[in-house]
């Protein structure tokens, strides 16, 4: 049975808790049979952590910061999303383009037009996605420019996510912003989760663990993407 690639990624401010349910979603596919790609943003590849690194632990402009991150975008999306989907894995990704439009569009302040040429040139299909069958390994609709089929958008109120974040590690150059900062990047997310309504699906991250999975698994399997015995 041949499969379509699935493009899957996962948003919220930080502290909102993804890492633990993203693993899960990857051994719930496993066990579906499927081959899933896990990876992150910034990052993905070297040349992608190299830059994150920087732009994580480096102080600079937001124009800077935007591009740096673009440009690991464009690697990642080149080297490992493209070739992945194609191959018709599932790929899951912890962060993809929100984060930019959440933290660098609204929560430092940087043009949102700037960010959304961005978004075009360096997500742009040109052929990534063609293999020599003329098949498209991904559902209609994403031809010009590749992005997630599915958001899981870990909705938290910043408040409780800096009282989560408290003393767990030591920060990186966005954790250790105050508080204020992540009220903006929330509502960034809002914004986008209501110009890009038909491929986010909000779960509310201030419930327990347990519902928390229970949500998520919910979306899948509404979509027919995991069956509700596959999961473990
Ligand atoms: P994340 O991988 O969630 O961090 P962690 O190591 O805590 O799991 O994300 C790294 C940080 O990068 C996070 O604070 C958000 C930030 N970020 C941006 O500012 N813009 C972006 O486009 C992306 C993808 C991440």
């Amino acid at each position: 049975m041949t499969h379509h690639g699935l493009f899957i990624s996962f948003e919220g401010i930080d502290g909102a808790g993804k890492s633990t349910h993203i693993n899960s979603l990857a051994h719930a596919f496993q066990s579906a049979g499927r081959i899933v790609t896990l990876t992150r943003e910034p990052g993905g590849t070297l040349l992608a952590e190299k830059l994150r690194a920087m732009v994580l632990g480096d102080a600079m402009d937001p124009l800077t910061e935007s591009l740096l991150i673009f440009a690991a975008r464009r690697d990642h999306v080149v080297r490992v999303i493209a070739p992945a989907l194609l191959r018709g894995e599932v790929v899951l990704c912890d962060r993809f383009t929100d984060a930019t439009f959440a933290y660098q569009g609204a929560g430092r302040g940087f043009d949102l037009k700037v960010l959304a040429t961005l978004e075009r040139w360096v997500q742009a299909d040109h052929g990534l996605l063609s293999d020599p069958s003329g098949n498209h390994p991904m559902a209609p609709g994403i031809e010009t420019v590749i992005e997630p089929h599915l958001t899981i958008w870990f909705d938290l109120p910043p408040e409780e996510a800096a009282l989560r974040l408290a003393g767990a590690r030591v920060p990186d150059r966005f954790e250790s912003q105050p508080v204020d900062f992540f009220r903006r990047v929330a509502h960034g997310y809002r914004e986008r989760q209501r110009s890009h309504a038909e491929r986010f699906a909000r779960i509310d991250a201030s419930r327990s663990r347990d519902h928390v999975w229970a949500n998520i698994l919910k979306v899948f399997i509404e979509k027919g993407w995991l069956q509700a015995q596959e999961v473990p």
